[in-house]
């Protein structure tokens, strides 16, 4: 496996790729990887010739009081993880070479981003879409992978290839989780064993409304209100805990086919978000 630190060694890399004809397969990641991040590496090896992940720790994605500075990174653990994965390339480029001095773009996609993350953490989805935009210029990919915990970013995401005519195909991959349930993330590593536990509500309130679906239910306000006293019980603060549709993010007041409850919470400092579709298993 390869390192590449700038766009333009990047760009070279991808055109001698596209001039021999093959498929260049992407998925973008801020490091520190787990079983989530090398599940998603495995997709991008299923589906094209050649693949690279990216490793940037985005400030732009970042509020001012969020945990920018204390991101968790293991540089040569992801190297090493990522080669074991076969990837061909590690783009890890330092962030003076990904925003030049007189950078003044942003990529902005309106609506998807007013509510759920997008109103508790004002400006990240610009953060978000600027950085993918600018990776997939720099990489060219045919494909690129994200994971579904991260269920906003990917309408979001996918709503911005559409609208800018990318020739990209995004694949979200399902949500890879502990064996007790806790999604993975890079953040759980800020959980003490103790808020660890705790964390598993999220997972036991989705259980509560795949029951609940299962029995009949299809009153969004009242899934909501329970899972709601779900969490309360426990030592979280509630951010978010939407019925929303799966495409447009729109609440919903019908439980239907397309439905997907999405929540965040802290846990102690430590912000955690998890979902899914209530009629998939
Ligand atoms: O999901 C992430 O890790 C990030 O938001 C992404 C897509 C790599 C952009 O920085």
């Amino acid at each position: 496996m390869e390192i590449i630190r700038t766009p333009a060694e990047m760009t070279a890399w991808a055109n001698r790729v596209l001039a021999a004809r093959q498929t260049i397969g992407l998925v973008p990641t801020m490091g520190f990887f787990h079983e989530g991040h090398l599940c998603l590496m495995r997709k991008a090896k299923e589906k094209a010739e050649r693949t690279v992940v990216s490793l940037f720790v985005n400030p732009l994605q970042f509020g001012i009081n969020e945990d920018l500075g204390r991101y968790p990174r293991d540089f040569s653990r992801d190297c090493q993880r990522a080669q074991a994965e076969g990837m061909d390339i590690l783009f890890a480029p330092e962030v003076q070479a990904m925003y030049l001095p007189k950078s003044s773009t942003k990529v902005e996609v309106a609506g998807l981003t007013d509510g759920l993350c997008g109103e508790s953490r004002p400006g990240h989805f610009v953060g978000v879409t600027t950085v993918v935009a600018k990776l997939f210029n720099i990489i060219k990919p045919h494909y690129a992978v994200f994971g579904r915990k991260d269920f906003q970013q990917l309408a979001v995401i996918e709503r911005m290839v559409a609208d800018l005519n990318w020739d990209v195909e995004i694949i979200g991959h399902p949500i890879v989780r502990e064996a007790d349930g806790l999604a993975m993330s890079s953040r759980n590593t800020y959980l003490s064993a103790r808020e660890r536990q705790t964390a598993l509500c999220l997972f036991q309130a989705i259980a509560h409304a795949r029951k609940r679906v299962q029995a009949g239910l299809v009153a969004a306000n009242i899934l909501q209100r329970e899972i709601e006293e779900l969490l309360r019980q426990e030592a979280v603060t509630i951010e978010y805990v939407s019925l929303v549709d799966q495409a447009t993010l729109q609440p919903q007041d019908v439980l239907q086919k397309s439905t997907v409850l999405a929540m965040a919470i802290k846990v102690g400092a430590t912000r955690l978000i998890d979902n899914a579709n209530l009629f998939e298993t």
